[in-house]
């Protein structure tokens, strides 16, 4: 059976593209795992961070999810980690709700175009734009395990409280009962006692589903800036260590 984790939360920067290649990166480089990434923000940071020229390799996400001639096996491409393909995305993904508001299934379309690979990848791995309309529906209904990252900030509880009810609602509207929150991640993490006990609140909401928190490490940001996963960028680097464990973590949760 495929696993199929998305990455999300409605606020921007939080880490949620940072976590979903390195996490991809881990289980197919280091699980030996058959892995798809597939980005759906505007800002094709995914494929970006894995090398990928977004501005001009087409077609990407949006020319599958919105042209019945694109079929899945256009978009997917090769990375230089072993067992990672991507399907890039890039601006043209902000007009996707308009392209598909007339489509009563438009929120089933992600899910769809994605059946067709059937059993070619162990995990899809799914890196959702930093809102809650149309697109991030599509990745709820594409995916099974949610994975919530939580900048460990104080207004960032709020946010993570109405992720969890968002996850739930879709799951019940959409009669999709496999959807559930598997992890939460504390992102930017820099040790000071607000931030512990933004930890230990979320520890609270989500007994057990509350992974180690990502510290702040320089190696993380400057892999992405060459086109790198840390595993390739600064194996030895802390963040590495941080990364490997979160990914662990997720990877043991959905099981
Ligand atoms: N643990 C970390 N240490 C250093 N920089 C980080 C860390 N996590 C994320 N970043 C940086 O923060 C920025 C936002 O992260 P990103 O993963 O793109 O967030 P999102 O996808 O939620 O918008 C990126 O530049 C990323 O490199
Ligand atoms: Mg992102």
């Amino acid at each position: 059976m495929t696993r199929r984790i998305a990455f999300i939360n409605e606020k921007g920067g939080v880490g949620k593209t940072t976590l979903a290649v390195n996490v991809a990166a881990f289980l197919a480089g280091k699980k030996g795992r058959r892995v798809l990434l597939v980005d759906l923000d505007t800002q094709g940071h995914a494929g970006k961070a894995l090398g990928l020229d977004v501005r001009t390799v087409s077609p990407n996400v949006f020319h599958l999810l919105t042209d019945e001639a694109v079929g899945v096996g256009e978009v997917v491409r090769p990375t230089a980690v072993q067992g990672l393909d991507v399907i890039p995305s890039w601006k043209e993904m902000a007009d996707f709700p308009t392209e598909a508001a007339a489509d009563p299934d438009r929120a089933l379309r992600l899910r769809r175009a994605l059946s067709a690979l059937d059993g070619r990848y162990d995990v899809l791995v799914l890196d959702a734009p930093p809102s809650l309309g149309l697109t991030t529906t599509n990745v709820l209904l594409a995916a099974e395990e949610v994975v919530i990252p939580v900048a460990t900030t104080y207004l960032a509880l709020d946010g993570c409280a109405e992720m969890s009810d968002t996850v739930t609602r879709v799951a019940a509207d959409y009669r999709h009962p496999a959807l559930r929150v598997t992890q939460v991640v504390p992102t930017l993490y820099r040790k000071t006692q607000l931030a512990d006990e933004v930890v230990a609140t979320l520890e609270r909401y989500f007994p057990r589903r509350v992974s180690e928190p990502m510290t702040l490490n320089v190696a993380i940001d400057e892999a992405q800036s060459h086109g790198k996963t840390i595993w390739e960028y600064a194996p030895w680097s802390r963040g590495a260590t941080i990364l490997q464990k979160v990914a662990e973590a997720i990877d043991r949760a959905g099981r």
